[in-house]
């Protein structure tokens, strides 16, 4: 990708964010302009103290925008935790939303206090990030039409596949790519449009974690998913500013709710079994 390209994206991010934290879900009004930080952590409503979480809200069921009660609301498995975890330490949440590829750099401009986005620690980001424990785990699947029966990476020889930019899924993808002949990687901000593009058949597959797949393809009975075999498995963490001191006590809290069922219960609303 080109530098202004990449230029304008960040900048589209970052306009996102304002725009969101102006009149998004879950905002506080008079604390909308202030900025993240753990200097500058917002006071809350209630004199609490406030934490700014950033997620891409495209990633059911982990965060989505749920519309069905007449209202946009940002819902999920994550944000759920981060309730959980708010309320144990007396923290209010205030969630705001972006593409994934602005959920680290939110974090080292200090716009968001920590990302929880069904985002996995890489050694990358952990050079630009601090990540809690890991929370649950994931595999990639191919989602492709189910008359096409790509179900394997070697299948993808000439073909067009899409990922989200800034994923570890464009990064498999890419690693794909130098083994697998004329494969051909489309980056795209939003699960909505990735699955879109298989849907309409501009691209021939998509790389998807499996518990994402499994809702879309419930979604769409033409799609279906296929675990890629691997032994990697990508674990979700909480991301931090590099030099947080969230951390510790945000793993506490993740440690009990392991320890006090909370979690499993949040995992079976959002996961079933
Ligand atoms: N687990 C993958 C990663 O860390 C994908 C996460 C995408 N999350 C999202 N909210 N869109 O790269």
């Amino acid at each position: 990708m080109k530098k202004s390209a990449l230029a304008s994206l960040a900048l589209s991010s970052l306009l996102a964010v304002a725009v969101l934290a102006g009149c998004g879900t879950g905002n506080q009004p008079g604390t909308a302009q202030q900025p993240a930080g753990q200097d500058s952590a917002g006071q809350a409503a209630g004199g609490g103290k406030k934490l700014v979480m950033a997620t891409s809200a495209d990633y059911k069921p982990y965060e989505f925008h749920d519309l069905s009660s007449g209202k946009d609301e940002i819902v999920g498995f994550d944000i759920d935790i981060a309730k959980y975890i708010g309320k144990e330490l007396g923290y209010e949440i205030e969630v705001v939303d972006m593409n994934f590829d602005g959920l680290v750099p939110a974090l080292q401009t200090k716009r968001a206090d920590f990302v929880m986005a069904g985002m996995t620690p890489t050694p990358e980001r952990l050079q630009n990030a601090d990540f809690s424990t890991i929370y649950y785990d994931a595999k990639n699947t191919i989602v492709a039409k189910k008359e096409s029966n790509l179900t394997k990476p070697e299948q993808l020889a000439g073909k067009k596949i899409t990922v989200q930019t800034g994923s570890i899924q464009e990064g498999a993808a890419k690693e794909l790519q130098k083994t697998i002949q004329g494969l051909e990687i489309v980056s795209l901000n939003k699960t909505g449009e990735i699955v879109e593009e298989v849907k309409t058949g501009r691209v021939d597959a998509a790389i998807l974690e499996d518990t994402v797949a499994k809702g879309y393809v419930e979604a769409n009975p033409e799609l279906q998913f296929t675990t890629i075999q691997s032994d990697e498995v990508n674990g979700s963490a909480i991301a931090f500013p590099k030099g947080s001191p969230h951390v510790e006590e945000f793993n506490k809290v993740i440690k009990t709710m392991q320890e006090n069922g909370e979690m499993d219960k949040l995992i079976n609303k959002w996961f079933g079994q």
